[in-house]
């Protein structure tokens, strides 16, 4: 028979999995706290913008294996339990607040039956694992617990559910390893990396993957002030080093940098956790890291400030893009917005728009003014800044927009328009890393 599976948290990461499983033929329970969530899910609505994602959901409900619920007794007889729920910078301090980690273990602990497999997908500080599964077995035993980190990229969220890269499982015996081989055996069976490990080291392969991730992108971003600074063009010397496949080209991109749910809060967690284990010189380049991605949002508010004369007062600007990266509504530590809402601070118009994140920038940033379409948008604007590559960005005529804005000025904040387009349309244009024209 085929195993039962539950998926506890369904946010981006557990509503994707929780679907994707279903899609490969398991029944799958699907669990949260936040009851208007479950309500949304369990019509075929996913609560947030996820490419791909809501019609497999539809498709999974309908199919009658995937349901969802908010009642833990619901999931005492799954084989499998998934938690999935959200590891957020503490508000404190940059440590990773597990109290919803822990949370979640309390309650399936309660109910898990003997046999089970817990398997830990949250990004957890390294040594979490290890205290939630002797916590397990002292309530049952003959249950057990495994890592299985997620390596899903938003707006591919599907794919790379259904497709991943590899597979990394920290497991503490043979059995929790096969019951994750018949988990993913459609993987396996295409040949997807599987690789087996003790429970820290595969908590440590996500936030060492994401901190390389986080320096690539602030390597390529301290490369940009170099530029700046000596008249060169990043974006060639990034196309120029990515040739070596030892570096490669993808996420050189000079920018706004790096925001969203995981990579910031990631490599704070990671700092604070190696300062428990007396480790604190060994991350010491993290914090560079995030300084250079903060210094990276901050030089286009300042580069904005200029470009409007030092006043921003009663003067209107133009923010293309609100998440915190294309294709998603996620605006979880999102540059554009932060950037959006330091121009409102000095005063400035600060109109946004965004094709997925406005409902979610309202809530946030209830300050800032919104419009539904790109012309509207443009209309008036002294000042435009482009600061969320989505593609629908990158087909705006210039000849056009000029014929709207006021100003003719605009900063593009991800390196991605076509800056000899816009210059030949009468408009100049900045970006980070290359000469303004
Ligand atoms: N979003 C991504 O792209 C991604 C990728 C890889 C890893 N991760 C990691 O996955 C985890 C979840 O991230 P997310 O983006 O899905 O977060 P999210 O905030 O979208 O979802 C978390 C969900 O957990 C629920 N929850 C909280 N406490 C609960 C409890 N006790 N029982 C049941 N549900 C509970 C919340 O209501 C929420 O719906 C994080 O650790 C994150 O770092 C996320």
């Amino acid at each position: 028979m085929a195993l039962k599976l539950s998926v506890i948290g369904t946010g981006y990461l557990g509503a994707t999995h929780a679907a994707c499983m279903a899609s490969l033929g398991f029944d799958v329970v699907g669990i949260d706290v936040d009851e208007s969530k479950i309500s949304q899910l369990k019509l075929g609505k996913v609560p947030f913008f996820e490419p791909e994602l809501e019609p497999l959901l539809a498709e999974q409900i309908a199919s009658g294996r995937l349901t969802f619920t908010t009642d833990f007794s619901a999931i005492a007889d799954c084989d499998v339990h998934f938690i999935c729920v959200g590891t957020p910078q503490m508000k404190d301090g940059l440590a990773a607040d597990i109290s919803y980690v822990n949370a979640s273990l309390d309650a399936v602990a309660k109910i898990v039956k003997s046999g089970a497999l817990v398997v830990g997908k949250s990004t957890v500080p390294v040594g979490t694992a290890m205290r939630l599964r002797e916590k397990l077995l002292s309530i049952n035993p003959a249950a057990d617990l495994a890592w299985n980190p997620e390596f899903l990229r938003e707006g591919f969220a599907v794919e790379d559910t259904l497709h991943p890269s590899r597979l990394v499982v920290g497991v503490m015996s043979d059995s929790a390893e096969n019951i994750l081989k018949e988990v993913y055996a459609a993987n396996l069976a295409e040949g997807t990396p599987w690789v087996r490990s003790d429970l820290p080291t595969a908590e440590l392969v996500k936030v060492a993957a994401n901190s390389f991730l986080a320096t690539k992108i602030s390597f390529i971003n301290a490369m940009a002030e170099i530029c700046d600074a000596s008249g060169a063009d990043v974006t060639v010397l990034a196309q120029a080093i990515g040739y070596d496949p030892r570096i490669g080209n993808k996420f050189l991109q000079a920018g706004i940098g790096f925001g969203g749910g995981c990579l910031p809060k990631d490599i704070r967690a990671f700092m604070a956790r190696a300062g428990e284990l007396g480790a604190t010189e060994s991350l010491e380049f993290l914090r560079e890291i995030d300084s250079i991605n903060n210094r990276s949002r901050n030089k286009v508010v300042e580069m904005a400030k200029r470009e409007l004369g030092g006043s921003c007062e009663g003067k209107r600007v133009a923010v293309l893009g609100a998440a915190f990266k294309p294709n998603s509504d996620d605006i979880r530590d999102s540059p554009a917005l932060y950037i959006a809402s330091q121009l409102k601070v000095a005063g400035a118009d600060v109109v946004v728009h965004d094709p997925k994140a406005i409902e979610n920038s309202k809530k946030k940033y209830p300050e800032l003014s919104y419009v539904d379409s790109v012309d509207e948008l443009l209309a008036g604007a002294d000042l435009v800044l482009h600061l969320t590559e989505w593609k629908q960005y990158r087909e705006i005529d210039p000849v056009h927009a000029k014929s709207l804005a006021h100003g003719a000025i605009i900063i593009d904040g991800r390196n991605a328009l076509d800056m000899n387009a816009w210059s030949s349309a009468g408009w100049r244009i900045h970006a980070v890393g290359r000469t303004s024209r």
